[in-house]
């Protein structure tokens, strides 16, 4: 099945289509959406971060497959932080790294928009702010940001999910920016979807029950076939509704997929204290502006 690409985004001559195919497919690729100098400006901030990262503390594995790491607060305390996430097979069983700091860790999460200023700029687009705006949400928050690595040889897997099951709200409204700052293969790991996978039901929900999160299952439809690749060049960005099924697949090749996503919510609708990820009083969530 073939989907469209949006070679130069803009949203009045391309308003109607970009609804059809967001309606239709759950997602939207569109190329060329941020240059080659700005892809240049987060990866070298993403670098910088990691090299002035303390490595002997906050050791700490990001596993995808199994959510024993739910009880780790160090992840649960991550919301409104910036923290560090190694690959799995990053560190073997003497808590020794396997491979070159540079490429030992997997992600840094959840709060870049928020408390790096080169994040914060970047996230606070005025073009992301319209085109929220077109997808219907009229008063976005930005909730969560990450930077993904996908290291090359090591680059974890991550299993098929819905970004609504760890971002949710009622009614459902979480949508995903995933902007390649590097091309994104077969090869080294890209997004696999299935076109329309949006229209099932949310499966899962992460949530909170007596103060430990648990992964619910709210519903046992199957997903459908994930069968179609989201390869795309650097500079695209892939709009992804929060129940959109997708996943990525291990980077075995030389090289890296680095990526930044970042998650929206509309504020009229209720983020629940059941998340996983809570702010404090003191520092909510803003949007755009
Ligand atoms: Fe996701």
């Amino acid at each position: 099945m073939k989907f469209k690409k949006f070679k130069n985004f803009d949203i009045n001559s391309d308003s109607k289509i970009l609804s059809k195919n967001w309606k239709d497919n759950g997602f939207l690729i569109l190329e060329n959406f941020i240059s080659n100098s700005e892809c240049k400006i987060l990866k070298d901030r993403a670098n910088n971060l990691v090299r002035k990262f303390d490595f002997s503390k906050n050791m700490t594995i990001f596993n995808t497959k199994d959510h024993s790491h739910s009880s780790d607060k160090y992840f649960l305390d991550s919301g409104d932080k910036i923290r560090f996430f190694f690959e799995e097979g990053a560190i073997d069983d003497n808590g020794e790294l396997t491979v070159k700091k540079e490429f030992a860790i997997n992600k840094i999460g959840h709060a870049l928009h928020d408390l790096d200023p080169i994040f914060n700029k970047f996230s606070r687009n005025l073009k992301l702010h319209q085109l929220s705006n077109h997808l219907g949400i009229l008063n976005p928050l930005l909730l969560q940001s990450m930077y993904i690595f996908k290291q090359p040889k090591i680059g974890g897997e991550v299993i098929c999910h819905q970004d609504s099951s760890f971002l949710y709200t009622e009614p459902l409204s979480t949508i995903g920016f995933w902007f390649a700052i590097e091309d994104a293969r077969i090869s080294n790991g890209c997004l696999w979807t299935q076109i329309g996978g949006h229209k099932g039901p949310l499966r899962k929900l992460y949530t909170k029950i007596n103060n430990k999160m648990s992964m619910k299952e709210i519903d046992t439809t199957p997903y459908g076939k994930i069968d179609t690749p989201l390869e795309v060049k650097k500079g695209t960005l892939i709009v992804i509704d929060g129940k959109l099924p997708h996943l990525s697949g291990m980077n075995m090749s030389s090289k890296s997929r680095h990526a930044y996503t970042l998650h929206i919510i509309d504020g009229k609708c209720d983020y629940k204290n059941t998340n996983w990820l809570q702010r404090k009083k003191s520092f909510p969530l803003r949007g755009f502006i």
